[in-house]
């Protein structure tokens, strides 16, 4: 480690920095119908980075049929999503630092629908291609800005409940489109599955227009009239200075470090980089997209039928909806650290046992109720722990002036995982089987859980400010 990072111990609850300490007190009393609101709209990104993300596998086939795909064209228009959303993460991060949060929702609301659009009406694969890779560019601004503008906008005490709104979105928009492909199927219509995706960015473009920038971003770019504007809307009329007094005090503390991308690399930050970047890139590692976008190919080996396939997706797709409301319940309760490793221990068990179903069925195919037993462990698992708490954290790891950033690279880390999963994983299967991939997949697991423990710290209960200061403390003090 280049540092001396103790956040095990410094962040732990229990050791005193978790209790409140008085050092900052934080706001009790706030307006709930707001910030459900606020937090609510800037979900709809995460709702079309859902969708846009699972809508091809069941629209895949019929794009096929149209155009006639290599199986090279076929892995293009799959993962040129993740390419785009590659550079749109790493573009979000530091367009949100300089031009706000809100601005960068509104150009990706904007490149949304034109996406969908494009898409829909593309009338050869390479104009398909490229429009999923302009897809990708706001899916990726989306799964920075969206977590971050919710989290700068929540009190305290409840935002990993409101953050993890997000995922809960990205759920339902997966679900959603499940539900839409299995529907749109009998007429092979994948041009609507696509086009689809227009209307909730424009819900998203008229939702953010009307909400304000971040009361974070507002101060420390010395609109403190406005910064105060919104944070009255958040909390009433009280303590709004104290507020102001808490964002300035970690601003003018931070103002004498460099900031940016350079900032990142400084010894104090690197540790926060290497929480964020682990748990991004874990959290793809981990395999969860070999079945968000593989479900039905993995259920068809077990010989089911591929109606019956279809229709077992789909309860993929609400159990990973429905999951993450324990997360959302559970995730201020208990803490983001328990989660993880609580999720990890299901996931490598329903891995193992989904090996073990392929070792036992060997080329007659594995046990079906074993294997669709394992698919749902294993996402049941996921959706109430890592992939909220993953998308929760990234924002409240970073310091202030390198939030955009800090966010962004771990952001290109989790998308560059994920495309790197999604391809490997129809070339390993067909390789080595389903045995030793889902093995694999069980050994990094056990990789990311040593990670947690050893290096992930507690953000539970800790305004961002304090976290902040803890970190600064566990570093320089
Ligand atoms: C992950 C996505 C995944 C989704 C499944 C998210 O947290 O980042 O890659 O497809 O969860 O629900």
């Amino acid at each position: 480690m280049p540092v001396a990072w103790k956040a095990g111990e410094e962040w732990n609850e229990g050791n005193g920095s978790g209790q409140s300490s008085g050092r900052d007190e934080e706001q009790e009393d706030y307006n709930t119908a707001f910030v459900v609101v606020v937090a609510f709209v800037a979900a709809l990104g995460g709702l079309l980075f859902g969708y846009d993300t699972g809508v091809i596998s069941g629209a895949l086939p019929f794009i096929d049929n149209d155009f006639g795909l290599s199986p090279l064209a076929s892995g293009l228009v799959v993962s040129s999503l993740l390419v785009g959303a590659m550079v749109g993460a790493g573009f979000a991060g530091r367009l949100a630092d300089t031009l706000g949060r809100r601005r960068v929702v509104l150009i990706a609301a904007v490149i949304f629908a034109f996406g969908a659009i494009g898409a829909g009406l593309a009338p050869a694969v390479w104009v398909l291609i490229a429009f999923r890779v302009v897809l990708g560019v706001a899916v990726g601004a989306a799964s920075v800005m969206v977590p971050l503008y919710i989290s700068e906008m929540s009190p305290t005490p409840v935002r990993g409940t409101l953050s993890s709104l997000f995922q809960l979105a990205i759920t339902i928009g997966i679900l959603l489109a499940y539900v839409i492909n299995y529907l749109l199927a009998g007429a092979e219509a994948w041009r609507a599955m696509l086009l689809l995706a227009f209307v909730p960015s424009v819900g998203l473009f008229i939702g953010i227009y009307f909400l304000p920038e971040t009361p974070r971003w507002l101060v420390s770019h010395g609109f403190i009239e406005r910064a105060r504007r919104v944070l009255r809307r958040i909390y009433g009329d009280a303590n709004v200075e104290g507020e102001v007094e808490r964002i300035r005090r970690v601003e003018r503390q931070e103002r004498s470090n460099e900031s940016g991308l350079a900032e990142l690399l400084s010894p104090v930050v690197r540790p926060m980089l290497i929480v964020g970047l682990g748990l991004a890139v874990f959290q793809q590692f981990v395999g969860i997209n070999t079945i968000i976008y593989y479900a039905p190919t993995i259920i068809g080996e077990t010989g089911l039928a591929t109606q019956t396939a279809i229709l077992a997706t789909v309860g993929v797709g609400l159990v990973n909806f429905l999951m993450t409301f324990v997360a959302i319940y559970l995730i201020d309760r208990v803490g983001r650290k328990p989660l993880l490793i609580f999720g990890l221990i299901g996931m490598i068990a329903s891995l193992l046992l989904l090996a073990g179903g392929f070792f036992v069925g060997g080329l007659e195919g594995a046990p079906a109720w074993l294997t669709i037993t394992g698919l749902l462990l294993y996402i049941a698992s996921f959706a109430a722990t890592f992939g909220p708490v993953m998308w929760v954290m990234l924002p409240e790891i970073f310091p202030l002036h390198v939030r955009g950033a800090g966010t962004g690279v771990s952001t290109i880390g989790n998308w560059g995982a994920n495309f790197i999963v999604s391809l490997m994983f129809p070339v390993l299967a067909a390789a080595i089987g389903l045995t030793f991939v889902f093995g694999l997949l069980a050994v990094i697991s056990v990789g990311a859980l040593i990670f947690i423990i050893v290096l992930v710290p507690e953000t539970k209960g800790r305004s961002l400010e304090q976290i902040e200061a803890d970190l600064r403390d566990s570093v320089v003090g």
